[in-house]
């Protein structure tokens, strides 16, 4: 905790560091590196266009004893061309702490942050000073990125957050991009919104069904569409897998569709030319979003059982060209590869692999709405491809070989950037660039594809290698707290063995301790369901969605079958033409006192159609 005393000074300092690097900013037109110019941060950020984010988890990083300790972070992330960290914070006590270490840190490395609040831990309803009162806190830092010359800020969830209450306790005419959502909040007092939605799903954040499949353009199209010209906040994402069992005190079990996910994105970034665009994430290891390294210092949420030996730096190093040309408003990502090199990734087990009987979740519910379990196997599997996917960066056309187990395929990789996707092979996976005559790259990865539940669970998280294969980055320390708590298998140590272990067997041992089910156990419920069709904008039902208060579900259930569904409050279960609703008395509706602002929507809904439930909602 700072004293005030310690504020001033520090607030103090700051105001002679910010003139220091305003005046070394002016001085640099565009930033050169090597023989491409790329326009300067300065130029971008006054502009308020081009500006590149990463979503950073400071809740993942309590452990951190100085700023030297984001070091590693900053100067990866810089070197990259990432503009601003987004400083994720809930209200852990080492909160204040870790932000100020942050921002000093980035003040160190000549990289800009900002704080996006984490509406799972503020509350919109009554939150408002306390999140100007931060921002005001941090406004002066040298580091703070200032977007059109204020004070940017952002959020994770938080529609009905009182804007001008926040502005106003803020001191400050704040650049406020949060992640509201179109139709669950007015646009009215914010400068544009953060889309969160970086993977496609079924628009109830659960995997896309060939019925129910918004995909991430559509999430575009409708940010666009609702924010008019304010500026949009666009994701990219590589991934996601999350596979938390009972072990931690909340459980979610399901993953997104990844694949070319990251490659497809990006060059639909280069193509729309978004004002913005944020990286989620640099350390969300608990989903499988990570960019950034294992080896950064942070602890253990339970992550460590499928990031254990997953490096993920090669989808940083994808970026990096893309990240150039979109800076420079240039479709053409050819023009930014300054180095050579392949990135390829898969999942280390094919998704036929039964892991039930020895994985921490098996044997929950399936679907359980109430407590977001799954059946051992993730929610959405089926939408991930057994597949091995190979990005060339090149200067020059050359031929690329790829050898996935016994699948072998050779390829004309032309030069830029471009992706070729072999059929996942159980074994050794080899890749080979090879240009007249000459092998200018190759090697073999140093993870296998095998038939053995790594950990004694599923983990759809993607290993990821480059060509030449980048420096080692084992997790370590207070990363690994966790790993054996709840596992089923001995044969897991919380150590890193990427390189070291001996090969896995490539047909399964005679008598499998971790990869078949007992005899006779039941197949899988998950695997055989299929779920009907649905088209995600035609509910005609539902009720309260996971995790969220009983007292939705009636509003939820009436809405729902009246084709409003609002995804956060509620869940959609059945699809098909919609009801007309009873038409009201010309009274709309608003939550009762003391009900949050998720109500705002449900109420105004249902009173207006004449259900305006006592106990969540009021003629207003
Ligand atoms: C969702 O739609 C996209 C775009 O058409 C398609 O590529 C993807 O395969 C679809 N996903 C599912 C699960 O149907
Ligand atoms: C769903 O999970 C919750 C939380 O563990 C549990 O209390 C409840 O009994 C489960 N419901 C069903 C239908 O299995």
């Amino acid at each position: 905790m700072l004293s005030i005393a310690g504020t001033l000074r520090q607030l103090g300092l700051s105001a002679l560091a910010a003139a220091a690097a305003l005046s070394s900013l002016s001085s640099a037109a565009a930033v050169s590196t090597s023989n491409i110019q790329v326009r300067s941060l300065e130029e971008r950020a006054a502009a308020g266009n081009r500006l590149v984010f990463c979503h950073f988890m400071i809740g993942i990083v309590g452990d951190r004893g100085s700023a030297s300790d984001y070091d590693g972070d900053m100067q990866r992330a810089k070197a990259a061309g990432i503009d601003a960290f987004a400083l994720n914070i809930g209200t852990d006590d080492y909160t204040v702490t870790q932000l100020n270490y942050a921002y000093q840190s980035a003040a160190n490395n000549g990289m800009k942050v900002f704080i996006s609040f984490d509406f799972n831990w503020y509350h919109p309803g009554s939150d408002a000073t306390r999140v100007g009162q931060l921002i005001a806190q941090y406004a002066n830092q040298p580091a703070q990125l200032q977007v059109n010359g204020r004070v940017f800020a952002s959020s994770f969830a938080g529609d009905g957050l009182d804007v001008n209450a926040m502005r106003s306790a803020a001191g400050t005419n704040v650049y406020f991009v949060p992640n509201f959502h179109p139709g669950q909040s007015s646009n009215a007092n914010i400068d544009g919104a953060l889309n969160w939605m970086g993977w496609d799903s079924n628009g109830n954040n659960k995997a896309p069904t060939p019925g129910a499949n918004v995909t991430v353009a559509q999430g575009d199209a409708s940010y666009q569409s609702w924010l008019g010209g304010k500026t949009y906040l666009a994701p990219v994402s590589p991934w996601f897998s999350t596979h938390y069992g009972p072990e931690v005190s909340y459980s979610k079990n399901f993953v997104f569709p990844g694949g070319a996910l990251l490659f497809n994105r990006w060059q639909q970034v280069l193509q729309q030319g978004f004002p913005m665009v944020e990286i989620i994430t640099w350390n969300d290891y608990g989903e499988s979003h990570y960019v950034g390294p294992l080896s950064s210092k942070h602890g253990d949420d339970g992550n460590s059982k499928w990031t254990n030996d997953m490096p993920h730096d090669g989808f940083l190093d994808l970026s990096t060209p893309f990240i150039a040309a979109y800076k420079n408003g240039d479709t053409n990502v050819a023009n930014y590869i300054q180095t050579e090199k392949v990135v390829y990734w898969y999942r280390r087990n094919l998704k036929t692999l039964n892991c039930d009987a020895t994985d921490t979740t098996a044997g929950r519910p399936a679907n359980n709405d109430s407590g977001n379990y799954f059946e051992g196997i993730p929610n959405g599997y089926q939408t991930m491809d057994d597949n091995v996917y190979v990005v060339t960066l090149l200067k020059s056309p050359a031929t690329l070989s790829v050898t996935s187990g016994g699948n072998s395929q050779s390829f004309n990789a032309p030069a830029g950037a471009n992706i070729f996707t072999v059929p996942a092979g159980l074994g050794k996976q080899s890749f080979v660039v090879n240009r007249n005559g000459q092998n200018i790259l190759s090697g073999t990865s140093l993870m296998d594809i095998t038939n053995v539940c790594a950990c004694g669970i599923y983990n759809f998280n993607p290993y990821v290698g480059t060509l030449p294969a980048g420096p080692s980055d084992p997790l370590s320390g207070d990363g690994l707290t966790s790993l054996v708590s709840g596992l089923r298998v001995t044969t897991c140590q919380p150590h890193p063995s990427l390189g070291t272990n001996p090969s896995s067997p490539v047909t399964p041992p005679a008598n499998p301790t971790s990869n078949s089910p007992p005899p006779n156990s039941p197949p899988p419920a998950s695997r055989t369901s299929s779920a009907p069709p649905a088209d995600p904008t035609n509910c005609n039902g539902g009720t309260n969605a996971a995790g969220q208060s009983g007292n939705f579900a009636g509003l939820c259930s009436f809405s729902c079958s009246f084709g409003y569904c609002p995804v956060g409050p509620c869940t959609c279960t059945s699809f098909g033409p919609a009801g007309t609703p009873p038409s009201g008395d010309g009274r709309n509706g608003c939550p009762t006192a003391g009900e949050p602002d998720s109500y705002k929507g449900l109420c105004s809904f249902s009173c207006s159609h004449g259900y305006c439930p006592e106990g969540a909602c009021q003629y207003c």
